[in-house]
C-alpha cells in the first residue's frame, strides 16, 4: 500500500500520479488534501508519514510546489526518509544506497511525464542491502536519540 499526500500546490499533479497508480495497479491511499484550497503541507506530510512509520503502508509520495517543505515536514517522523526528487538518477540512488521510504515532488519544479518516471523508478528499486549502506541508514537512526 502506498501512501500519497499533497498541499493545494501538488493536488493537480497528485491527481495524475493517482490515475497512473490506477492504471498500473498499485494500491494507495490519499491522505489529503483533497482541493485546491490553501492549505498546510505539514498536516498532509505527518498523516501520510505515520502511514509509512506504522507499516500500514510501504512507501509514499509527497508532492507540494517544490516538493521540499513537504519532505522537510516528513522526515520529522522517526523512522522516514523521505527524499526530493525530480530525476531518476536520484530517485534510483536514493532507493539503492539511502533505502528511502517516501519520496516528494514539486509540482511548480517538474511536470507530468518525468515526474511519472520518477515515481515508476523509485517505486520498482529495491534497496541494495550492502552492509555499508545499512551501517549508515542506522546512524541516520541514532542521531539525537
Ligand atoms: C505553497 O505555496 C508552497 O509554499 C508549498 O507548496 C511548498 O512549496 C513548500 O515547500
Amino acid at each position: 500500500m502506498i501512501a500519497i499526500a499533497s498541499d493545494h500546490a501538488g493536488y493537480g499533479l497528485k491527481q495524475e500520479i493517482m490515475n497512473w497508480l490506477d492504471q498500473k495497479g498499485y494500491e494507495y491511499h490519499d491522505y489529503g488534501c483533497y482541493s485546491t484550497e490553501s492549505c498546510d503541507y505539514p498536516d498532509f506530510a505527518h498523516a501520510a508519514a505515520k502511514a509509512v512509520a506504522s507499516g500500514v503502508c510501504d512507501k509514499g509520495i509527497l508532492i507540494c510546489g517544490t516538493g521540499i517543505g513537504i519532505g522537510i515536514a516528513a522526515n520529522k517522523v522517526k523512522g522516514i526518509r523521505c527524499a526530493t526528487c525530480h530525476d531518476c538518477f536520484s530517485a534510483e540512488a536514493t532507493r539503492l544506497h539511502n533505502d528511502a521510504n517516501m519520496i516528494a515532488m514539486g509540482a511548480r519544479v517538474i511536470g507530468p511525464g518525468l515526474a511519472l518516471k520518477v515515481i515508476e523508478t523509485f517505486l520498482t528499486t529495491p534497496f541494495s542491502g550492502e552492509e555499508r549502506h545499512i551501517r549508515r541508514i542506522n546512524k541516520i537512526e541514532q542521531i539525537d536519540q
